[in-house]
């Protein structure tokens, strides 16, 4: 039942509580705030009180419940929920900001763009989600481009916490559904995902996904591909074996996902020294910073034509 919300409401599974206690509350309040109001009118049980108790609810409840989302930080999805409901129920008007049914609390629609052209992008990452993190960052206020979706393999990646932080839904896959079952494409249909980026996910991509996704899986390498990539190729191990073969160049490469590890048609490559005193560490933080300075300008022009 949790899920249908999650999914219903685009929301993290922690957000769904907070927004049913708030529910609970703003009613709670509405019948208590209802009755009071009841016995200053001195009306007499009947008929008349109960319409004018159903009037004197119907105003209270969206004030009720809007008070009650501030302190539990929900008053964004709440001012979006009771627009949406005024609007059914043919009361106020139709530029709310609310498109595609979209209610999570980033979603930033700009008035005067259509959601209908939103790209809803998946990142795909079980790491830390520092290049997640800047990506988020960099299209936050983007009406154009929408981080709708977390996915990770790995629970307690750190980048299941930024998930929660920025109130991006999150799932975490199973290995055997990812392969073996429906890769999840359901799941990202269901959050309306049409584009992934995958910033630190270790895991070969099914097929069944890449044909779902054509030209729209891209991923980001730590090395100038096609050297120091494929099968086992990643972190500090690739850093390791550019050390070790004493080369005097690495990057990064920003790359489209075919069925061949780190295999598919190369974006953009960017480039670093590797000095004689580099170890592995400091030149995985040169290319973390190369990475955090070039991945969401490329994921914009690719994205925004
Ligand atoms: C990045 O170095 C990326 O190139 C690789 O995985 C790392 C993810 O780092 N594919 P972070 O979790 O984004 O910090």
């Amino acid at each position: 039942m949790f899920e249908k919300l999650q999914k219903k409401w685009k929301v993290t599974g922690l957000q769904v509580l907070v927004i049913l206690c708030t529910f609970a509350i703003g009613g709670s309040l509405t019948g208590y705030v209802g009755k009071k109001l009841m016995n200053l009118t001195g009306l007499e049980k009947g008929l008349l009180w109960v319409i004018v108790y159903i009037i004197l609810i119907t105003i209270i409840w969206p004030v009720a419940v809007l008070v009650v989302s501030i302190p539990f930080g929900q008053f964004t999805f709440f001012k979006k929920y009771i627009a949406k409901l005024g609007r059914r129920i043919g009361v106020g008007s139709n530029e709310s900001g609310v498109g595609n049914g979209e209610w999570g609390v980033n979603s930033s629609i700009l008035p005067t763009h259509d959601s209908r052209l939103t790209t809803h992008v998946a990142i795909f990452a079980s790491g830390t989600g520092t290049n997640a993190q800047k990506l988020i960052d960099h299209f936050r206020n983007n009406a154009a481009v929408k981080i709708s979706l977390i996915v990770c393999n790995k629970p307690g990646a750190g980048v299941l916490q930024i998930a929660a932080k920025e109130n991006i839904p999150s799932i975490i896959i199973e290995k055997e559904k990812f392969f073996r079952g429906n890769a999840y494409i359901e799941e990202l249909k269901s959050f309306d995902i049409n584009f992934i980026i995958l910033a630190g996910f270790l895991w070969k991509i099914p097929s069944a996904l890449i044909k779902v996704y054509p030209s729209k899986i891209v991923n980001i390498h730590p090395a100038l591909l096609p050297a120091y990539g494929g099968k086992g190729m990643y972190g500090a191990k690739v850093h390791e074996a550019v050390i070790a073969a004493g080369e005097k160049e690495s990057g990064i490469t920003i790359h489209y996902v075919d069925e061949i590890y780190d295999h598919g048609k190369i974006i953009f490559q960017a480039k670093c020294d590797v000095l004689a005193t580099d170890t592995p560490d400091s030149l995985a933080q040169k290319i973390h910073s190369l990475e955090h300075q070039h991945f969401p300008l490329v994921m914009e022009q690719l994205l925004i034509k």
